[in-house]
């Protein structure tokens, strides 16, 4: 009898203690996990250390540039059941896919009562406004345009980090005698990444910005040059890209089986955490060819649907995301440096120190595969373009069917 009591008061307890612990809940919803993870990882700790009864629930959805996740969150979000909180990309990706389907709250009263509209610097702003609200609390700010190598690999083949496509493709000649994959490739998503390197390469800033205003037509003559530079560009690649993620295209570079690869600095995040490299020896780095002095950039950023079942909680974790604490918390291990004017660089990377300070001084220009320029309509088909010039590198068939979907997606509209 006294063991059956026993047995019930703990189990009482237990009950309890659960239901404490169960007081809250929050569901937050990205692309980071796996090697991907760290850093929301370590925000989410100190959430837990901020609100230790609120249950987290860290849902992801594996595969980068978020390609499967944002099919995940469009079934979700139209079928009513919104996580609490998500990812995605300030600009279009927000403004023109969930702003205008009226599915965010306006986030200008959390902005006021936290005092930051004046920390987030005035590039990044627009980025996350219209219609007189503000729709999302932007965590990073992550460069596109870098070209990541190991520096004693460089050594051993005698060549150097190629300032600009010409000088690629002729490095491009070397490194193929010495039977090294000059650039390592990734799947559609990163071949895109890699178009956007060459388009505002051979645009420049402002023919690049030209594009999404609607001012320069995809079928200029110019524009078709960059189809052009592409293709020489993809023939310095392996073979088998469509079938590698990011991870394993920057893999190769690791290894040494290749010799350059173009990623976004979330790859100086997955080769200091993950790979153990340290940065400026163990890895080097420099602006993808062409694009010195301009920075192209992206923000990821959390947003609170409308109808998210735990709104208190997805405040507060939309606080924390948006504070000083949290944004130096999170980016020193994911490769991206604070979208805040005031972070603490002393915690960050050599790395993202040099990233800073080229935030501050070069040409910023939003990227389209991170959602900065273009709707999530035009993205997403953007990659079957991609694809097709893959498959039949015909520039001028590619320089076509781009303007289509510009038309259609009401671009520089
Ligand atoms: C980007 C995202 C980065 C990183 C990358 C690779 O779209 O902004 O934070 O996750 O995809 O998956």
């Amino acid at each position: 009898m006294k063991r059956i009591k026993a047995a019930l008061l703990v189990t009482t307890a237990a009950l309890l203690a659960s239901s404490a612990s169960a007081a809250g809940k929050l569901e937050i919803f990205s692309w980071w996990s796996g090697d991907e993870g760290p850093a929301l990882e370590a925000l989410v700790k100190l959430y837990k250390q901020k609100y230790p009864s609120v249950d987290v629930v860290n849902a992801t959805v594996a595969g980068g540039a978020g390609t499967n996740a944002k099919a995940v969150l469009k079934t979700r979000m139209l079928g009513g059941d919104p996580p609490d909180s998500f990812q995605a990309h300030a600009g279009q990706e927000l403004i023109g896919t969930w702003v205008v389907a009226n599915r965010m709250e306006d986030l200008s009263s959390l902005f006021k009562s936290e005092g930051w509209t004046t920390k987030f610097p005035k590039d990044l702003l627009p980025l996350i406004s219209s219609k007189g609200g503000i729709w999302s609390v932007p965590v990073n700010v992550h460069r596109s345009n870098v070209m990541w190598y190991i520096p004693a690999n460089l050594k051993k083949w005698g060549v150097t980090a190629p300032k600009t496509w010409d000088q690629f493709l002729t490095t491009c000649k070397t490194l193929k005698t010495k039977n090294v994959t000059p650039l390592a490739l990734g799947e559609n998503w990163t071949q895109q990444h890699l178009w956007e390197s060459v388009a505002v390469g051979t645009l420049g800033a402002q023919g690049w910005q030209n594009l999404w205003s609607g001012k320069l037509k995809f079928t200029d003559p110019k524009v078709v040059k960059v189809w052009d530079t592409f293709g020489k560009v993809l023939d310095c690649t392996n073979k088998d890209a469509s079938g590698l993620s990011w991870q394993q295209a920057t893999d190769r570079v690791v290894n040494g089986q290749a010799a350059f690869n173009i990623m976004g600095d979330w790859a100086a995040g997955y080769l200091s955490t993950t790979k153990k490299l340290k940065p400026g020896t163990g890895f080097g780095w420099a602006p993808s060819p062409s694009t010195s002095g301009t920075f192209i950039f992206l923000a990821d950023s959390f947003g609170l649907p409308k109808g998210a079942k735990d709104r208190a909680e997805a405040l507060s974790w939309l606080k924390l995301l948006g504070s000083k604490q949290g944004q130096d918390t999170f980016n020193p291990l994911k490769g991206s440096i604070a979208a805040r004017v005031d972070s603490d660089l002393s915690k960050y990377s050599t790395y993202s120190q040099s990233a800073a300070k080229d935030w501050k001084s070069n040409k910023i220009v939003g990227s389209l595969t991170h959602g900065a320029v273009a709707p999530e309509s035009f993205t997403s088909t953007f990659g079957t373009v991609i694809d097709a010039f893959v498959a039949s590198r015909n520039a001028q068939v590619a320089a076509a069917t781009t303007q289509q979907l510009a038309d259609k997606a009401g671009l520089g509209k």
